[in-house]
């Protein structure tokens, strides 16, 4: 259900933003810990609240096209990209102009910006209301599972946060495509609702992203709930809770289905609430049946090989 916010509240959340603080809000992906991107107090303190390693940079979020020309060498892909996939979920990634404004912090030591033009009503209001690009990670402590409701965001950072901004639950459910447009051969940091089909109608693309992984927060084990996770669960076994995709594998005491229809936009937009419900009755492992690798899957896969990967 989406939800609206009163005038009020929206005024508040950009005034505390103007002032260095923390917000977090939704957006049609996932909810994002916001930040006055041009201040480095304001950024640090996301990193801070995260617990985010300080190699990992952050993604700017703009209001259009324009702002995003203020603070990175535009290119022609760029354009193409943002003019059919802008406001929506994908992040772009481009070198960082000479005099460009932003907080050093946001790209964490790279010489680039990752730039994304939302589309959820809420963020754009932000945006306008504030005045201000906003560094915007996923709202949650670095590592875990992002949160597609405002409740997972209030469970986990509450204390830490100056204000959760009540979207309901994001459609989309899964953080946003990430390319690379800073060389002449672009290619896919992160995987998303937007497909390699999707920008390849656009631009060409270069290698996958499986051997060349350039996006520094995209590490082997991300999305981690406390549970382990056993992948393409064919059968359940003791002490196994069941994430279901289509016509459920017999035995398990509890189970989640991502869809029972097979489809992979409402998988997508369960996937995070469902893990964490799960997780929620500490079991020791969660199976998970196989889900399809292509579209949407291949975004739902990568989260979840990231979830099931040895964690230190
Ligand atoms: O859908 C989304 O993108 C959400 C919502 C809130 O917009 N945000 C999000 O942010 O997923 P985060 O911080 O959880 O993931 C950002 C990813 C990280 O893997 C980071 O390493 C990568 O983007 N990234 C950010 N800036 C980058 C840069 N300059 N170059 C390469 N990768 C970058
Ligand atoms: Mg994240």
């Amino acid at each position: 259900m989406k939800k609206n916010i009163p005038d009020d509240e929206l005024n508040l959340a950009a005034e505390l933003l103007q002032a260095g603080k923390l917000v977090a809000f939704p957006t049609e992906t996932v909810y994002g810990l916001g930040a006055n991107a041009l201040s480095d107090s304001a950024v640090a303190a996301i990193y801070a609240a995260k617990g985010r390693p300080q190699f990992n940079p952050l993604i700017v979020h703009v209001s259009s096209i324009e702002t995003a020309k203020n603070y990175v060498q535009w290119n022609d892909s760029a354009q193409i990209l943002a003019e059919h996939f802008w406001p929506g979920p994908l992040t772009i990634v481009l070198p960082r102009k000479k005099d460009c404004e932003l907080s050093l912090l946001v790209s964490a030591g790279l010489d680039c910006v990752a730039l994304r033009m939302p589309s959820h009503p809420i963020a754009l209001e932000l945006l306008e209301k504030s005045g201000l690009p906003l560094a915007a990670p996923s709202a949650n402590i670095s590592g875990r599972i992002s949160p597609t409701l405002a409740q997972h965001v209030r469970e986990e950072l509450g204390g830490k946060i100056n204000i959760v901004l009540d979207g309901g639950a994001c459609e989309v459910g899964i953080e946003s495509t990430i390319v690379d447009l800073t060389s002449d051969s672009p290619s896919i940091l992160r995987h998303g609702k937007i497909t390699r089909e999707d920008i390849e109608k656009y631009i060409k693309l270069g290698d996958n992203i499986s051997d060349k992984v350039k996006a520094p927060g995209m590490l082997a084990s991300h999305y981690a709930p406390n549970a382990k996770i056993r992948l393409d669960a064919k059968e359940i076994r003791v002490g196994e809770v069941l994430l279901a995709f289509g016509k459920m594998i017999p035995g398990a005491e509890y189970s989640q289905n991502l869809s029972d229809g097979e489809n992979l936009e409402e998988a997508a937009a369960n996937l995070f609430r469902m893990l964490r419900i799960l997780d929620a009755n500490n079991p020791a492992v969660i199976a998970v049946m196989p889900i399809p690798d292509y579209g949407l899957g291949i975004a739902i896969n990568d989260r979840l090989r990231r979830a099931a990967a040895p964690r230190d």
